[in-house]
């Protein structure tokens, strides 16, 4: 597994105000949107691209564009959702499935209730979107879901990470498959409770509020 730790002021300062208990809602989506943009520029370094000769207005030239077969990006749901857009803005072509996951709060064990995904996924650049990988139980049941579905270049996309959690992938994954995270913050531990401290929160909730 390799690791990103995207490093750039324009990160901190958003994931700053990310983080404020006191940041409203709207303010909270509209930061997660811009990040997960600047985010998604380190996570696509390696997409695949085809060289293609175009002629500019002065010459013939070649370029490169990205090629087939598209990507495809996999939000976990609900927080995920959050960072389709941004995502979706820098890799429009991509292909978009869908991951229903739901941590029992209780056992911080990991419930599946959708699965929306191309049943043959050998050969693709796959995106996972899930704002905090904490425990890392909900990205190593995503991970394994794409491995599952013949995928062996898988990208995490995160806002925070936890020590634990990212131990876990790495564990998980073994050498399974390519697999990168691309994250804003590594912070300092997880509590008793499985969050991230010192974290931003349930980012669900930040998001779309709270839902019982
Ligand atoms: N999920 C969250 O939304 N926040 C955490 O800190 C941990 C898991």
């Amino acid at each position: 597994m390799r690791l990103h730790v995207a490093d750039h002021p324009l990160i901190a300062h958003k994931l700053t105000i990310l983080r404020d208990r006191h940041t409203p809602s709207a303010t909270f989506r509209q930061l997660v949107d811009e990040l997960v943009t600047l985010l998604a520029y380190e996570a696509t370094r390696h997409v695949v691209v085809t060289d293609v000769a175009i002629n500019t207005p002065v010459a013939p030239t070649v370029g490169r564009k990205m090629g087939k077969p598209q990507p495809i990006v996999v939000p976990v749901l609900r927080a995920g959702l959050g960072m389709l857009e941004g995502m979706t803005r820098l890799l429009p072509t991509a292909e978009v499935g869908f991951l229903g996951m739901k941590r029992d709060e209780d056992t911080l064990q990991v419930e599946t209730y959708a699965n929306r995904l191309p049943e043959d996924l050998s050969g693709r650049q796959c995106f996972i979107l899930d704002p905090m990988l904490a425990t890392g139980g909900t990205m190593v049941a995503a991970i394994d879901y794409l491995l599952e579905s013949g995928a062996r270049d898988v990208t995490c996309v995160c806002l925070v990470a936890a020590p634990e959690g990212l131990a876990e992938v790495e564990k998980a994954v073994g050498d399974r498959a390519d697999v990168s995270v691309v994250v804003a913050a590594v912070d300092d531990h997880l509590n008793d409770h499985g969050y991230i401290v010192p974290g931003l929160g349930d980012a669900g909730d930040r998001l779309y509020g709270i839902v019982d």
